[in-house]
């Protein structure tokens, strides 16, 4: 969802306020010299140059000269000019269709979608979430990890959050602020979460559910279990859980991971609207996220302890008694074993507690420590990274244990170019210091998880534009991250050189010896999104009709070195912008070329990516198309034609020839 949306009102859309308060520095003052280097005329050798990692490329795009290794042209297609066409446009020599919208039937008793929405709350619980997100593609053949299959699988992605006024047959039912009717605060919770399906390809080319016993829909409801140095801690007890180990749901699950050993991991991103808490003295691992004295959807205002968990306000003696901790069990990273519908989900709590956008692995080395990347998405928070304490080892019972035990390291970019991984782990000695410095304690490890944005604080991490999506070149190991915009930003620094910035931009780095495990790196800017006017494309040169864009979110590396590059433009910048609708563009880091490649309906997002193994099928969400309609009002009809409610889905990308995408 888009930053301009939020509100505080019930129903309203809630990316996360500004909660960083912290003193850290916008590091201003280190990059005067960076930032003319980076922004300034020469800008072929600003982009393509910074790493060192393509000088033949910098000096033949000066000299005009072919690049020594063009070896053919990885973006055969005719890139797409903008758009405001209420469909899913593709290249000539591609097809799109549409599969799994909203509400469609995949478990229990296969309950039909009801165009009016009257679906029970039940029946969400048995059909597709509402508002796709991050999604991976688990071939049939990957239980433990990998897999060829390429027609058949199991296709989980995320249900970020709701849009009220089309979940209901009328919209939403509240009095004086307060939500009345249960069952439809159970529809909106079973809305959210994770959908779990298997799906196949028949003999005509097109996906279709396979009624079997993956299916399952993983809601804001679920019972979990909770791992890594904050299990059982005081900060995580409540009257569901006493022993603070256990708890339940999971809500708006943005982009997402999956491990080497076949699990997805689901993100929790803007978790903190979800919770009310009407205590003036909010304790810093509320105060730090955010947390106000209403919530987005009203669900606390119900009683009964499946709502009431959602109101955080102190009423018993002590934590088990209410749920004060509620909102401490939100802001992980969650792992669920598609393939076994009977597991548990796990919230990771090793891997930090923050408005986690996705989580991306390095590459895995037998023998090496797991390393994983996150980015926190508020304004002016921060990137992590995990490294585990064990190595990994293919033949690991339960690898997941790896994701339990290890360091957690925040980001900070300096203005020369170099970075530095700086520990939040109360082992590390930069770490105690830092926390004595600043006149902060910590009773032990998972109370600093529990407080991962206070702990960054104190290290002097870089605040950045609201980090998205990251991914992994397997050509190189780069690592790239989209900064999606900020609006709140006042100085601008090396790593987000525009103050305010309102297109947004993708930055990358090479860890120091090439190893992800280390704590040194070296980064610059890869592409700073914006109109033809203010811009810059990876080859130095503005932006195009070609490849315009704002907003940068989702990001995704193809098994043949191209970047895929997804926008979540607000609705003003949809609405104003030079940019037509939000869509998907493919970059090739090698030539710096960037192109359009596909374009969503109206007042959609293009968001979530997986693909095949054989690369021959492109899966991809849609998510909120038409955003703003209302049961009278329907802005977009997309993918059911006019006059039915528009519904998030997701989207199957071939080649008409059938071949290879690219
Ligand atoms: Fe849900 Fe950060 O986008
Ligand atoms: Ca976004
Ligand atoms: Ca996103």
């Amino acid at each position: 969802m888009s930053l301009d949306d939020q509100n505080t009102a019930l129903f309203g859309n809630g990316d996360e306020p500004l909660s960083n308060h912290s003193a850290n520095p916008h590091m201003s003052e280190l990059i005067d010299q960076r930032r003319r280097q980076i922004l300034a005329g020469g800008a072929a050798i600003g982009a393509l140059g910074f790493l060192g990692v393509l000088p033949q490329a910098v000096e033949a795009a000066e000299h005009g000269a072919k690049l020594p290794f063009k070896k053919r042209n990885r973006l055969p297609f005719e890139a797409l000019p903008v758009s405001r066409a209420d469909t899913i446009t593709v290249p000539a020599g591609y097809r799109a269709s549409v599969i799994l919208p909203w509400g469609t039937p995949i478990s229990g008793s296969f309950p039909p979608f009801l165009e009016d929405a009257s679906n029970s709350a039940q029946d969400q619980a048995e059909q597709v979430g509402m508002h796709h997100d991050g999604m991976h593609f688990f071939p049939a053949d990957g239980r433990r990890g990998g897999g060829r299959h390429s027609s058949h699988g199991l296709l989980v992605f995320n249900n970020e959050y709701i849009d009220a006024p089309l979940l209901h047959p009328n919209g939403p039912t509240a009095v004086n602020g307060l939500r009345t009717v249960a069952e439809e605060v159970r529809k909106e919770i079973n809305a959210h979460g994770v959908t779990i399906v298997e799906i196949r390809r028949d003999r005509f080319g097109d996906w279709q559910v396979v009624p079997g016993r993956y299916n399952r829909r993983i809601t804001a409801a679920t019972p979990m279990q909770i791992a890594g140095p904050a299990r059982g801690h005081a900060l995580l007890k409540t009257r569901y859980s006493p022993d603070g180990t256990a708890t339940r749901g999971t809500q708006n699950n943005c982009a997402n991971g999956y491990t080497p050993w076949g699990t997805y991991l689901t993100c929790e991103e803007n978790w903190a609207g979800y919770f009310a808490s009407r205590d003036s003295d909010l304790p810093r691992e509320l105060k730090r996220y955010g947390l106000r004295s209403t919530s987005r959807f009203g669900w606390d205002t119900l009683p009964g302890d499946e709502f009431e968990r959602f109101d955080a306000t102190r009423k018993a003696a002590d934590a088990s008694g209410d749920y004060r901790n509620e909102p401490n069990h939100f802001g992980w990273i969650v792992e669920i074993d598609p393939f076994d519908p009977t597991s548990t989900p796990v919230k990771h709590s090793a891997l930090g507690r923050f408005a986690h956008e996705g989580l991306i692995f390095a590459p895995v080395k037998a023998g090496r420590p797991l390393v994983c990347y996150s980015g926190d998405d508020s304004q002016n928070e921060y990137i992590y990274k995990y490294v585990s304490r064990g190595k990994y080892l293919p033949i690991l019972r339960q690898p997941g244990r790896l994701l339990d035990d290890g360091t957690l390291y925040v980001a900070r970019f300096n203005g020369d170019g170099s970075g530095e991984w700086l520990a939040l782990d109360l082992r590390d000695k930069a770490f105690q210091a830092a926390c004595s410095a600043a006149g902060v304690s910590f009773a032990d490890q998972g109370e600093v998880l529990i407080n991962t944005r206070l702990a960054a604080d104190i290290v002097g991490a870089t605040k950045m534009d609201r980090p998205e999506w990251g991914a992994v070149n397997p050509d190189n190991g780069e690592v790239y991250f989209t900064l999606t915009n900020n609006s709140s930003r006042t100085v601008a620094d090396a790593a987000n050189p525009r103050a305010a910035n309102p297109y947004g931009h993708i930055i990358r780095w090479r860890e120091n010896r090439s190893d992800h495990a280390g704590t040194r790196f070296r980064w610059d800017i890869f592409l700073l999104a914006g109109p033809q006017t203010d811009s810059r494309g990876p080859d130095g040169q503005p932006l195009d009709e070609r490849n315009i864009l704002a907003s940068p979110d989702g990001l995704w590396f193809d098994p043949d070195g191209r970047l895929w590059i997804q926008t979540d433009m607000s609705g003003s910048q949809l609405a104003s912008g030079p940019f037509g609708h939000n869509q998907m563009l493919v970059a090739d880091p090698r030539t710096g070329e960037v192109k359009r490649f596909l374009i969503g309906p109206i007042g959609a997002e293009v968001t979530g990516i997986s693909a095949t193994p054989d690369f021959r099928t492109l899966f991809v969400n849609i998510q909120h198309p038409g955003e703003g309609s209302t049961a009278t009002n329907l802005l977009s009809s997309w993918p059911d034609g006019p006059g039915r409610r528009p519904r998030s889905a997701t989207v199957v990308v071939t080649r008409e020839d059938g071949k290879r995408l690219m």
